[in-house]
């Protein structure tokens, strides 16, 4: 059983690119259906406003509950096995390549994803509270990674491949799966090389040109390590991220 993704915003064309690559192709082989959605769709006034000044002042405009709560009504599927709402913020829960598995499974067992992607200071903050207090649907606010995008379509886009990637039959060949970077080892996957075996003075390693699989799994295995101990020790030893560990102290 397939399951679907819907996403609602104000820009549906910045999801163009779900018609492309694997997703399209998904999509077009009845994988996956995705549903993109203009919010705006749910006002009921003249200029089809979505969005008001923040209560307490301050800078920017912040997007009605109303106009939202209309609007995952109107896509949440009643009759779906589960209900996940996602919502793309700086401030949400670190998206991991854990957290896309466990959408995948919750996809491939015929669950509705859907992406709430706010625009300008984000969306009132009763949306979360009212959707987590309801046993009907599960919200969860997620974030790419320390830095501040102009809304949450781009994170939904990204979400979204990789969600879709790991869905039964949306990879030709699943071993590619199995060896890539945060996959079962939790480590960074190592270099890889193709022809030619020499290129601008820079030689393949001999032991891939060797044939001997032992050797070549050992030394893949030994620079997959040698590689996440050097960029990202935090994988290895589980300790806070990178960003964490080289901040300024707040005192400095
Ligand atoms: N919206 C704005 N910034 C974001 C981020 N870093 N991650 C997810 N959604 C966002």
């Amino acid at each position: 059983m397939s399951g679907r993704i819907d996403v609602l915003t104000i820009f549906p064309g910045y999801l163009a690119p779900l018609e492309l690559s694997l997703v399209g192709k998904a999509r077009r082989d009845g994988l996956l259906e995705i549903g993109v959605h203009d919010l705006r769709d749910w006002t009921s006034d003249r200029h089809r406003t979505v969005d008001d000044t923040p209560f307490g002042g301050g800078a920017g405009m912040v997007m009605r509950p109303d106009v939202w709560g209309d609007a995952l009504d109107g896509v949440l599927v009643a009759d779906s096995p589960s209900r996940t709402v996602l919502v793309p913020t700086p401030a949400g829960d670190r998206m991991t390549q854990a957290m896309a598995e466990e959408l995948a499974l919750l996809v491939s067992a015929g669950g509705q994803l859907v992406f709430a992607c706010g625009r300008y200071e984000g969306i009132d903050a009763r949306v979360s509270e009212h959707y987590s207090g309801r046993d009907d649907v599960t919200i969860r606010e997620i974030s790419l990674g320390d830095y501040v995008l102009n809304g949450g379509e781009v994170a939904a886009l990204v979400v979204i491949e990789a969600v879709a990637r790991l869905l039964p039959g949306v990879i030709g060949n699943p071993e590619s799966l199995v060896e890539e970077s945060h996959g079962a080892a939790g480590l960074l996957e190592y270099p890889v090389y193709t022809k030619p075996p020499s290129w601008r003075g820079l030689d393949v390693p001999e032991v891939l040109l060797s044939g001997d699989h032992g050797r070549i799994r050992s030394w893949r295995r030994a620079r997959a390590v040698e590689r996440t101990a050097r960029r990202r020790p935090d994988l290895i030893t589980g300790q806070g991220s990178p960003e964490i560990r080289l901040a300024r102290p707040v005192d400095a």
